[in-house]
């Protein structure tokens, strides 16, 4: 007899409310908390789940940050308080931050900002005490940057010049276009995204810094700074913590 096996979209939900709930079963998320929410199909659900338990009076007097319009509107809806980084509630520091990867390294170095939300993600991330990725089996790879491009937003005015740097530390570089919208994406900072791939695999804890160097580069999609615990699901329906 095959075994049942889930689908991709059902291993994101899976390992975003498994995450959550353990994480509340195991204190580590309690009432009270400041808490970054992040963006995409994998976070959305996490996201759901706290709304979910604030709901049922279970989680009290949480502060969120966003790190999109997406997840904006999300808590909106879920009514979950949504505060700036720099409102004086949150004082530019979280208990903890929760979001999804594109890629995730055996020693658990991210690529993230496929959904071009990486530079608040990034900025919740580093200044959170805890810092939780979900994912679906597919974002466990061996290695980064040779299947996954590494989004890099830059300011409009430097895309030329900062495209011909990225192309010095070996990439290939791509202009991320706009789906149903005319010319580039443009993020919800008003800047553009590079994608970058290179032919074999890179180091990210050194790319990350070369990249943040060259001047008109607002931030890359490299997360190796806060290493955070992953929970993945797998395609047998259950969810690895590591
Ligand atoms: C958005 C991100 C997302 O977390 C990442 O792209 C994963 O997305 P998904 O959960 O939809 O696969 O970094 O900028």
């Amino acid at each position: 007899m095959t075994k049942q096996q889930i689908s991709k979209d059902e291993q994101k939900i899976l390992a975003a409310r498994f995450a959550i709930d353990d994480l509340v079963a195991r204190g580590i998320i309690r009432s009270g908390m400041k808490i970054g929410l992040g963006t995409g199909s994998t976070a959305m659900p996490a996201v759901t789940r706290i709304g979910e338990l604030i709901a049922e009076g279970k989680l009290t007097g949480v502060r969120a940050v966003a790190t999109s319009f997406q997840t904006t509107i999300a808590c909106e809806k879920l009514g979950i308080p949504v505060f700036s980084m720099n409102a004086q509630t949150i004082g530019g520091k979280l208990d903890l931050a929760i979001d999804g990867a594109d890629e995730v390294s055996p020693e658990k170095a991210l690529i993230k900002g496929g959904g071009a939300a990486l530079l608040l993600e990034k900025i919740v991330a580093y200044n959170a005490k805890a810092f939780v990725i979900v994912a679906d089996s597919s974002k466990d790879v061996s290695s980064l940057g040779t299947k996954f491009p590494l989004p890099v937003e830059v300011i409009p005015e430097a895309r030329e010049s900062v495209a011909l740097e990225l192309a010095r530390l070996g990439a290939t570089v791509t202009l991320r276009e706009g789906i149903r919208k005319a010319g580039p994406v443009v993020t919800d900072n008003g800047n553009l995204i590079l994608d970058c791939l290179w032919k074999e695999a890179v180091a990210p804890a050194k790319l990350e810094d070369e990249i943040d160097d060259i001047v008109g580069v607002v931030e890359n999609g490299f997360f190796t700074k806060n290493v955070p615990t992953v929970y993945v699901a797998r395609e047998d329906g259950t969810v690895d913590r590591k």
